[in-house]
């Protein structure tokens, strides 16, 4: 069988709502696939039971739809489901090359990034490529109606995964239909600074440019603990820290000198307030 891995991502970065993407180190997705007349899909790993194994219902069957390439599937979860790393991505995204592959398509990562956010319409209602595209193609990726930008950068992160659920159709349901213009103004700013940041790998310039004051206070309503996490991120040396995805993920930037001190003060804070959770301490990668 062909296999591919694809790697968990983190997409907005605060400012960058439904744009800015990154791929995570870890964890990550591995798909196989081999030939067959119709498709068929079977699911293990993290979450596994929450994953419909219907091509209908799958992100990976819209993969398999859109590139007519009717295939046995088999996927192995490493990115836990609704945690706000981009968990139906990192299946999309692996299906979409292994498929692209097996069948000779002779699409590039760039051509696939709209079949592989097919699958994300399924889960969110809206083919937003902003998870897809840093899985494809790695690194820091701006994703825009017009195509993707993508940068290679190396900064430290620590994501933490909270057992509780977001669906990303309820935390889409929050986000506000308009936004006032300073607001609009100063997320703007704050979202080139972070970029710029990515390009100087500065972990400082990434950390303040994740600030918003638009969708980011909507949603952190949705996460028990998170302004606890946050403060605490902050005080072992984070230099941002925002909603990983739809959350309940919490993403914290840092210098790698202060990544495991980050990493414990956000699982501490969880446990503080009667959550378990789970941190990865990586790098956009
Ligand atoms: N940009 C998307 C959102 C990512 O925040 O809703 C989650 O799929």
């Amino acid at each position: 069988m062909l296999t591919v891995r694809a790697p968990a991502t983190s997409a907005n970065l605060g400012s960058g709502f439904d744009v800015f993407g990154i791929a995570l180190g870890t964890p990550a997705d591995v798909v196989r696939v081999e030939r067959a007349p119709k498709t068929t899909i079977s699911v293990s790993g993290a979450g596994s039971e929450y994953i419909p194994e219907d091509p209908k219902k799958n992100t990976v069957g819209a993969v398999a739809e859109a590139l007519d390439a009717p295939a046995r599937i088999e996927i192995d979860k490493g990115v836990r489901p609704s945690s706000g790393l981009g968990s139906s991505a990192a299946s999309a995204a692996a299906a979409a090359v292994a498929l692209n592959e097996l069948y000779d398509r002779g699409l590039t990562r760039e051509e696939l990034v709209p079949i592989a956010a097919e699958g994300e319409a399924l889960v969110s209602g809206e083919a937003h490529s902003d998870n897809v595209a840093p899985s494809l193609l790695g690194g820091f990726t701006v994703a825009t109606a017009d195509g993707v930008t993508q940068v290679d950068t190396q900064i430290p992160v620590v994501a933490c995964l909270p057992e509780t659920t977001v669906s990303t159709r309820d935390a889409r349901g929050v986000v506000p239909d308009s936004a006032p213009l300073g607001d609009v103004v100063a997320t703007v700013g704050n979202a080139a600074t972070l970029s710029v940041g990515m390009t100087r790998n500065d972990p400082e310039l990434v950390g303040r440019g994740m600030a918003d004051e638009i969708v980011t206070p909507k949603r952190t309503a949705l996460i028990d603990g998170y302004e606890r996490v946050r403060e605490a991120a902050l005080k072992a040396g984070a230099t941002g820290v925002t909603v990983s995805g739809a959350g309940p993920g919490v993403l914290a930037v840092c210098y790698e000198a202060d990544q495991r001190a980050v990493a414990s003060a956000m699982l501490e804070a969880f446990n503080d307030v009667g959550i378990d959770s789970r941190a990865y301490q990586t790098r956009v990668g």
